[in-house]
């Protein structure tokens, strides 16, 4: 037997065919001459009805939501099918019959994440990942374009990236250690041999805050590239976003029509993107009266405000260098601003930071000790500066923000398939 995804079927291909198809049961509708039974596979949903004549009949009853099952048929086009077309079954095998589902209409979006490991068959999470799945294809194809190469970091760590507050310590043996945030001093290694590097990496945060951008576990497109500067770093990450949503624009219209996302915003990408300082940024904010002074670091609230503005992706860099890590270079003429720069979108506000890292070693040093950092634990780091030290840039994008973003998500729990969160860690 040859099975065709439902996909195909949809499509048109197989009209007066018969086909066979194996999924499970989405709904299932009984009257007393016919059962309408709806059959999910990876690819699609179709209807099939099963008449009480046909030998499909006996089994058609037995079968319940989520019953996994063999369907064969001959497919005719109909109208009032969702989709358009049918299978009107002439023989159907269960395979797994299922106890009575949990998932129902009326369940409550609480008892949905409690039965995350269920609720990953839905046609709306099925989408969903399909759209992560073809973002991640893309940006390795954008990264593969610009040659760059992919490196693997490490996710065990002995010194923090992005500040002690969000570490996520571990007992490795008996000593201490971390979970990664950022493969960035990883890949500042790498780039002494390979130049452009790039990794797509869980990174880790214990964060506690509940907002609609925050996982505990992301992924994390990083990218680090030697002989470089500020220019060169916001001209590779608005290339790299607007490959990505141009491309997603073309190949994901059947689920973003499905998932009722906007669309358009992507096609409408385009580079370059406004770009604007952190302190024009502050004048912005102040002018819309919101609280804040230069100096302070902008929140969730704050960014949104001025995403709104600008309605698309846009640049604000030149951050005061008190808010930023030990790692990132300041401007000669000008010390009180670091080389720094995130990539802001409506609703999420940050999806991305980058920068110019300090290459400089006693500058590096001078800074770690101000901040209380202790220098043995950046040996390794310092070591970059010691031999033959190179300008260099670099940036860390969080997929599940960008998918947020993109599919017009409420939440970013919705972005990843087992997301992490102060509260949720099940399955
Ligand atoms: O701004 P962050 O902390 O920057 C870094 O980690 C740099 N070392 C990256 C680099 O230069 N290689 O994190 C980068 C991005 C953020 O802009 C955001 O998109 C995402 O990672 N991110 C999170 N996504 C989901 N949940 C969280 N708790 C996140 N924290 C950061
Ligand atoms: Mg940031």
């Amino acid at each position: 037997m040859v099975f065709v995804p439902i996909r195909r079927i949809l499509d048109g291909q197989f009209e007066d065919k018969k086909v066979a198809v194996r999924g499970w049961v989405y709904r299932k509708r009984e009257g007393k001459q016919m059962i309408f039974l709806l059959m999910r596979d990876s690819s699609g949903v179709i209807q099939c009805p099963v008449k009480k004549e046909s030998p499909a009949w006996g089994e058609a009853e037995k079968a319940t939501i989520e019953s996994s099952l063999i369907l064969e048929g001959t497919v005719k086009k109909d109208p009032r099918a969702p989709g358009g077309y049918e299978i009107v079954s002439e023989n159907l095998a269960i395979i797994g019959l299922a106890e009575l589902f949990p998932i129902t209409k009326d369940k409550s979006e609480e008892f949905l994440r409690d039965v995350r490991h269920l609720w990953l068959r839905s046609r709306r999470m099925n989408l969903v990942m399909k759209v992560r799945s073809e973002v991640l294809r893309l940006t390795h194809e954008f990264f593969k374009k610009q040659e760059f190469t992919e490196v693997t970091p490490p996710m065990f760590i002995t010194s923090a990236c992005e500040g002690g507050s969000t570490l996520f310590g571990l007992k490795y043996f008996d000593q201490n250690m971390y979970l990664t945030q950022s493969a960035q001093l990883y890949l500042e290694i790498l780039i002494y041999s390979l130049e452009k590097v790039y990794c797509i990496a869980p990174s880790f945060r214990a964060e506690k805050s509940r907002t609609i951008r925050h996982l505990t576990e992301y992924w994390h497109i990083e990218a680090e590239q030697a002989f470089a500067d500020m220019d060169d770093l916001m001209r590779l990450e608005e290339e790299l976003l607007t490959y990505v949503c141009h491309r997603i624009a073309e190949t994901c219209k059947p689920e973003f029509t499905e998932l009722g996302a906007d669309i358009s915003k992507l096609a409408a990408v385009k580079t370059p993107f406004p770009r604007i300082t952190y302190t024009e940024a502050i004048e912005k904010l102040k002018a819309k009266d919101m609280k804040i002074e230069w100096g302070d670091d902008m929140g969730y609230e704050e960014e949104k405000v001025l995403a709104e503005e600008y309605g698309k992706p846009f640049f604000v860099h030149d951050y005061p260098k008190q808010i930023k890590a030990f790692y990132c270079k300041t401007y000669r003429e000008k010390p009180e601003l670091a080389m720094s720069t995130d990539i802001l979108v409506p609703r999420i506000g940050e999806i991305s930071t980058g920068g110019a890292r300090e290459d400089d070693k006693q500058k590096l040093v001078d800074r770690l000790l101000e901040l209380g950092l202790q220098e043995k634990d950046y040996d390794w780091y310092i070591d970059l500066r010691r031999y033959g030290t190179v300008p260099h840039v670099g940036f860390g994008m969080g997929l599940e923000r960008v998918l947020t973003w993109m599919l017009d998500l409420e939440n970013i729990i919705d972005a990843i398939p087992f997301p992490r969160t102060t509260r949720r860690f099940y399955p």
